[in-house]
């Protein structure tokens, strides 16, 4: 039988060419709260059995006269529930913010222990995971927190996408990388004023056929930087993510947007609105018949060498490498 390779350890003999790690947690869903809201923060102990993640948000979204408040909200929080299996992450203020050294320095030594992830807005280069894993090494330590906290990065500027690879590799600390496509779109200068999603007007059109209307075709203004993310993230054994999807009236193609990204690599995304934790929850999970057909596969070439037919569809090596990534997302889903 075939073995996953880790980064770190050398190749068995026979073992096939290196592929994607299975995720050892799910996080398909990242959902954000506000905590300098108090009914907010009431709801966490109900939030904790739906959602794989939650993510305490510090930085954009909370007004600059609740900076202090959202922190201690976040602190009071994080001490008074227990989470159990579910993940705590908080999103800090940028690094160029007057709030963000307090926002890590309080964070860390007051309820260190309990946070498993730092989400840093507005990475720009890898110098910017170094002085928070400095930081973050320095007050573990002076803190006693006994688990290494991550660094989850946003990519969402035009400089950070340029530096993605560096960015993965910066350190050991790093989880993985999210997509924030309302900041990047800023940042490029792109001309839209959404969070996330598809823009009517970014579209091909088909060749004219007579006089017949010409048919036009919606692109994926995201397809670029998802794919360069994902493939920045997996070979540096990090994890993609996509980001936030801002309207909440439109449930369709909010579900079309993480789908693509799922189809694409990324295992999870932010829910910014409870209506899309069902929905991230439905698309982050493979589909029973897709599970099915990669259980076939598998079935078909038990040590994972070959080439067989299944329904007229041929199947070798890598698409039993395919079939294994749906097969171990399935049994984490069930387990
Ligand atoms: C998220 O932070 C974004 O800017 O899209
Ligand atoms: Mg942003």
């Amino acid at each position: 039988m075939k073995t996953y390779r880790s980064f770190y350890k050398p190749l068995a003999i026979g073992a096939p060419t290196p592929f994607a790690e299975p995720p050892v947690a799910l996080e398909r869903m990242i959902h954000f709260v506000p905590p300098h809201i108090e009914k907010m923060r009431a709801k966490i102990p109900q939030m904790i059995s739906q959602v794989d993640v939650i993510l305490g948000n510090l930085e954009d979204a909370i007004p600059a006269d609740e900076k202090l408040n959202a922190r201690e909200g976040f602190i009071q929080m994080a001490n008074e529930n227990d989470f159990g299996s579910t993940k705590l992450w908080t999103r800090i203020n940028s690094l160029e913010s007057p709030w963000v050294l307090d926002d890590i320095t309080e964070i860390v030594t007051r309820c260190g222990n309990k946070l498993d992830v730092i989400m840093l807005p507005k990475v720009n280069g890898p110098w910017d995971i170094h002085y928070l894993d400095q930081l973050l090494a320095q007050l573990e330590a002076k803190a006693g927190v006994t688990k290494p906290i991550q660094i989850h990065a946003i990519l969402e500027t035009a400089e950070g996408v340029n530096n993605v690879e560096a960015i993965a590799t910066a350190s050991p600390r790093m989880h993985g990388m999210s997509l924030g496509p309302a900041d990047l779109a800023a940042s490029r200068g792109m001309k839209t004023t959404r969070v996330g999603g598809g823009h009517p007007d970014y579209q091909v059109l088909a060749d004219a056929d007579g006089d017949a209307p010409r048919t036009r075709y919606q692109q994926d203004l995201w397809h670029y930087t998802v794919a360069k993310m994902v493939d920045a993230c997996l070979a540096a054994g990090i994890k993609p993510f996509y980001g936030p999807f801002g309207d909440f009236s439109d449930p369709a193609a909010c579900e079309a947007q993480f789908r693509n990204s799922f189809l694409m690599g990324c295992l999870g995304t932010w829910t910014l609105h409870p209506s899309q934790i069902g929905i991230a929850k439905s698309v982050f999970s493979p589909e029973p018949e897709e599970v099915k057909f990669a259980l076939r596969i598998l079935e078909a070439m038990p040590d994972g060498t070959g080439a067989v037919m299944l329904d007229g569809k041929m199947q070798d090596d890598a698409t039993w490498k395919q079939a294994k990534v749906i097969c171990d997302l399935a049994d984490l889903v069930i387990s």
